[in-house]
């Protein structure tokens, strides 16, 4: 049994330290709103933050996340996270949706260690987060917005 804090809540866990963190999310934790896209770190899809920082959870392993805190999609809270929403509403940001859990958990994971990112900066952190629905230019927008609302 390994004990693993998600959103605050510690859970205990029987589960091989294998796993990946994104099954563990997903169907032992019932939290569905990190997706699975591509399962080899390239899409973006599966981002939630360990310890304030965007991770790929399809290729973290549960084993490695040892006492590391956990926050998904569902438990982000804060300036930097409404702020992030609210641009993101604003914008009308998300097209099918399947990407943007992950696209919000890395903007979040910018605008935290850089309040005023350019447009370079912008394109450095999101890059690895695919969108097939093209919404990147709605991304950067959003993102600046979010930004201006921090001021
Ligand atoms: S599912 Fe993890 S990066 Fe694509
Ligand atoms: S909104 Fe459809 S994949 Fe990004």
């Amino acid at each position: 049994m390994l004990k693993l804090t998600v959103n605050g809540v510690v859970h205990d866990v029987d589960a091989d330290p294998e796993m990946p963190l994104l099954w563990v999310i997903r169907d032992r934790l019932d939290m569905t709103g990190t997706k699975y896209g591509c399962g080899i770190a390239q899409c973006g899809a599966c981002t939630v933050h360990m310890d304030g920082q965007p991770v790929r959870s399809c290729q973290t392993r549960l084993g490695d996340v040892g006492e590391g805190k956990i926050t998904t999609i569902e438990g982000i809270d804060g300036r930097v996270a409404e702020a992030v929403q609210g641009a993101w509403r604003g914008l009308d940001v998300v097209q099918c949706g399947y990407c943007q859990s992950g696209q919000i958990m890395s903007a979040i994971g910018l605008l935290s260690d850089n309040p005023k990112p350019t447009d370079a900066d912008i394109d450095g952190a999101m890059e690895g987060n695919i969108c097939r629905c093209g919404t990147y230019q709605r991304i950067r927008a959003a993102i600046h917005e979010a930004a201006r609302t921090l001021g």
